[in-house]
């Protein structure tokens, strides 16, 4: 589900925290003369039968079979056994796990505009079959959709809203734009589409547009030389990005069974508050340009609206507001609403520790017949995974570790599969899980993005050392390095790491993607294919198999080195740059907030991990195994701390309280949310509450790692 590439785009809440957002890269110049090229750093016996195991054929035919066959969630049972029976076959008993949940399809929809002259402008609503790019030609293609939208009808003036979120209908409100009863046009990027679609519904609009503008697309224009797919990397403009509209920075997981696991006969919750209720329908470029031209001169003209992000790119347009009178859109969106079965595939290794597991996930259900990006450019990854851990138990390897493979189903409509896996499994995981480790987009370009809790930072950095990154003769960390000056991106949400931090299970996301003048990735489009895989994504399959390599040895090391990897004073340092930008937040805003609990519950936790460092030093010199596994055991539990069982303010699922989605983002992270937020909307009576409860948090997970 990852969010799309928005190369230009950033819309910061505060300006440190722009580097969480996974997916709006952000590169700085490269310094040619200090560009770095580390040597590979060495690797075990067992770390280069992994790296040999890899074959990037092998993996090109994976990614074939998934991306030619229709895998939206709950539609695909045999590609769940296919998997498991990969996984099975090399060695690692696999079986399927079930839920019944709820999720819709689509029928039909339809999209028209009246002007006030009375003529009619029909919007296509279908992406150009492409005779290159076979899946596009099936008869049984997907339609451009909106999962878990709302089945209605609607016909009313409308009003662009620009990127959608709670400031844009804001700051037309303040501007004296009438909202209310209109249908919103918006555009992609920055924030969840589902929040887009929830700020309309929460203004009183009846419908709601979402549509890609070229502003998405960076220098990779026709103007600047580039050709459009499929003859070469610029965006088709007949290219829909589809999605889920769930309000995911509030109710991931299957919306009609909140906080338990859905069989065939569990008890079915009201959904009418955790999903739109207003219908929506995402649109192409070239069926949003008569819309928008529509409203030139009408309402506010977007300068004056002087929101980052608003103005989009289309030339000659001044994105104004609207309405205009008397032009009308209709909408209609038809949805068949079920309850019904999904499978994640779950494939097992049985660790020496038995109360010890890592946890390494992706899913597999796609918008379309290709997905050959999101996600089973990670799928593809697994299955390989698989089989180089098989070549290892052939030879006779015993991980200390358990190691759970999944293979998850409907992420795509709001990280369900990982979520009910989460909420079944939860008294073993809180028990036994060390991390989870994530990997959904593992190729869609050649710069490598991860996203992790601190005490991975060193073990993930350091893992990207052993990594010869394809074409470059450099290592992937040398790549990394340069792309985002070592720093590693903080979790927000936008994929099934989710579930698992927080319920307190340390994670990292992991994947790559294109930087300025790379291919564009057509995300959620019936154009991530296999062929836009194989011609412009990653020829040759190497990413692929550089990232695999990657998260094989990472998931290698988790499970097999005596003492788990973990940097813990890195989570003091990183709460230290948290702090500051809370700080900064509190400075810039109205009201006066005493944060001096939370500076001491932070030193109080370096100290404690300081010792535990210590502790653990110990224990590898003396090899004492008892102290090994209380030092384990410390680090295994420690982040559980940082969780508050009821969860963030009117979001309960959300319960780290160090670091979250935004509720007005979705996938973007915000850092001691519980306090921010609260500061953010000025109830400073609230973001007191929340530096005591942040700071009691901090002082639990203290007192796990108390030596
Ligand atoms: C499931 O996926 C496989 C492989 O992609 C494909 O061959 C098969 O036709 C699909 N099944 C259905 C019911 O679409
Ligand atoms: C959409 O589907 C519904 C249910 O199948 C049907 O009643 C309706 O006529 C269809 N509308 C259009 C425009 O095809
Ligand atoms: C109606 O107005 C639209 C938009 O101004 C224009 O493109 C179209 O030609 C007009 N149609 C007629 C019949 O005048
Ligand atoms: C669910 O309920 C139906 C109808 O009562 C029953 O036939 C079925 O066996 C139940 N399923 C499970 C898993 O209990
Ligand atoms: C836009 O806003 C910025 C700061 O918020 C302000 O400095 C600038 O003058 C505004 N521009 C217009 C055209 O209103
Ligand atoms: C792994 O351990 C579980 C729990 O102890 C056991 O049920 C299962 O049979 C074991 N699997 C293998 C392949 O040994
Ligand atoms: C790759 O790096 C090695 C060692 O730094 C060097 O000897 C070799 O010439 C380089 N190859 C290319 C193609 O740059
Ligand atoms: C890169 O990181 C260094 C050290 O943290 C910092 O001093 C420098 O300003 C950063 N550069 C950029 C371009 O962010
Ligand atoms: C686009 O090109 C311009 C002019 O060459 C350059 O200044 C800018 O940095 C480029 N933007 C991106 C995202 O590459
Ligand atoms: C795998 O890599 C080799 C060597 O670069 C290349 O010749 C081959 O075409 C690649 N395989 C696929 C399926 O792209
Ligand atoms: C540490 O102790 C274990 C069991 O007591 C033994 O198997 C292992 O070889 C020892 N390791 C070292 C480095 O001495
Ligand atoms: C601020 O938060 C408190 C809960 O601590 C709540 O009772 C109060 O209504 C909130 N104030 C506003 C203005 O929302």
């Amino acid at each position: 589900m990852r969010y799309s590439t928005s190369l230009l785009l950033a819309t910061p809440v505060f300006p440190s925290l722009v580097l969480g957002c996974q997916r709006d890269r952000h590169f700085h110049t490269p310094n040619l003369l200090k560009r770095q090229s580390t040597p590979l750093a060495s690797r075990s016996a067992n770390e280069q039968t992994i790296i040999d195991s890899f074959s990037n054929n092998s993996i090109s035919d994976w990614s074939y079979y998934y991306t030619h066959g229709d895998h939206v969630a709950g539609r695909n049972k045999s590609q769940a056994q296919w998997t498991a029976d990969k996984w099975t076959e090399a060695g690692i008993p696999s079986s399927l796990a079930e839920y019944t949940v709820f999720l819709n399809y689509p029928l039909n929809n339809s999209l028209s505009m009246t002007y006030a002259n009375g003529s009619v402008f029909h919007a296509g609503l279908v992406e150009d079959v492409l005779e290159e790019d076979d899946t596009t030609t099936w008869d049984n293609r997907l339609p451009s959709f909106h999962g878990y939208s709302a089945t209605g009808s609607a016909s009313a003036e409308f009003v662009y809203v620009g990127l959608g979120t709670q400031r844009d209908y804001q700051r037309l409100a303040d501007l004296g734009v009438e909202l209310e009863g209109k249908v919103a046009l918006a555009r992609y990027g920055s924030i969840f589409r589902g929040l887009k679609v929830k700020n309309a519904q929460d203004r009183g609009m009846v419908a709601c547009l979402i549509y890609t503008d070229p502003a998405e697309d960076g220098n990779v224009t026709v103007a600047n030389g580039y050709e459009e797919y499929p003859n070469g990397g610029a965006r088709n403009p007949s290219q829909v990005q589809r999605g889920s509209v769930q309000f995911l920075s509030t109710y991931p997981g299957d919306p009609s069974t909140p906080g338990y696991p859905s069989r065939e006969n569990s008890t079915r919750a009201d959904m009418s508050d955790v999903l739109p209720r207003i219908p929506s329908i995402p649109i192409s470029e070239k069926d949003a340009r008569p819309l928008i031209a529509a409203l030139e001169g009408h309402g506010v003209p977007g300068a004056e609206v002087n929101r980052t992000g608003y103005v989009g790119a289309i030339n000659g347009s001044s994105y104004s507001s609207g309405p205009a009178p008397g032009v009308t859109l209709n909408v209609q969106n038809m949805m068949e609403e079920v309850y019904t079965p999904i499978w994640n595939s779950i494939g097992v290794i049985n660790g020496t520790n038995p109360d010890e597991t890592i946890i390494i996930g992706n899913h597999r259900d796609a918008w379309i017949i290709g997905g050959a990006g999101d996600p089973n450019s990670g799928t593809a990854v697994i299955v390989e995974l698989g089989r180089a851990f098989g070549k290892l138990l052939a030879q006779g390897w015993k991980p200390k570790r358990n190691i759970v493979l999944c293979s998850w189903d409907a992420e795509e409509y709001g990280l369900v599969g990982s979520t009910e896996w989460v909420e079944e499994y939860i008294p073993w995981l809180t028990g036994t899980a060390v991390s989870y480790l994530n990997i959904d987009i593992a190729a869609s370009g050649p710069h490598p993005m991860i996203a992790a809790t601190p005490e991975l930072h060193k073990v993930a950095t350091d893992t990207m050392k052993k990594i010869a990154w394809p074409f470059t003769n450099r290592t992937m960390y040398d790549i990394w390095n340069e792309d985002t000056n070592g720093t590693v991106a903080v979790l927000g949400s936008g994929s099934d790491y989710t579930a698992f931090v927080h319920r307190g299970i340390g994670s990292i996301d992991m994947g790559s993607d294109g930087g300025p003048g790379d291919p564009l990735y057509p995300y959620h489009s019936n154009y991530d294919s296999y062929h836009w895989m194989a011609t412009f994504g990653d020829p040759g399959f190497h990413h692929h198999a550089a990232m695999g390599e990657y998260l094989s040895l990472l998931a290698y090391n988790l499970a097999s080195e005596e003492l788990i990897p973990f940097d813990l004073p890195n989570y003091a340092d990183q709460m230290d740059k948290y702090y500051e930008d809370l700080s900064e937040v509190i400075s810039v805003s109205s009201g006066n907030l005493s944060i001096s609990d939370l500076r001491a519950a932070i030193d109080t936790f370096r100290s404690q991990a300081q010792e535990v460092v210590q502790l653990s030093q110990q224990a590898v010199s003396s090899n004492d195994t008892a102290l090994l596994q209380v030092v384990n055991h410390k680090y295994r539990d420690f982040q559980r701390g940082f969780t508050s069982q009821g969860g963030l303010v009117n979001r309960e699922f959300y319960q780290h309280t160090i670091f979250a989605p935004g509720i007005d983002t979705g996938y973007a992270p915000v850092t001691f949310p519980g306090i921010t937020e609260a500061v953010e909307a000025g109830n400073f009576t609230l973001a007191q509450e929340w530096v005591l409860k942040t700071a009691a948090a901090i002082r639990v997970a203290g007192n796990i790692i108390k030596t």
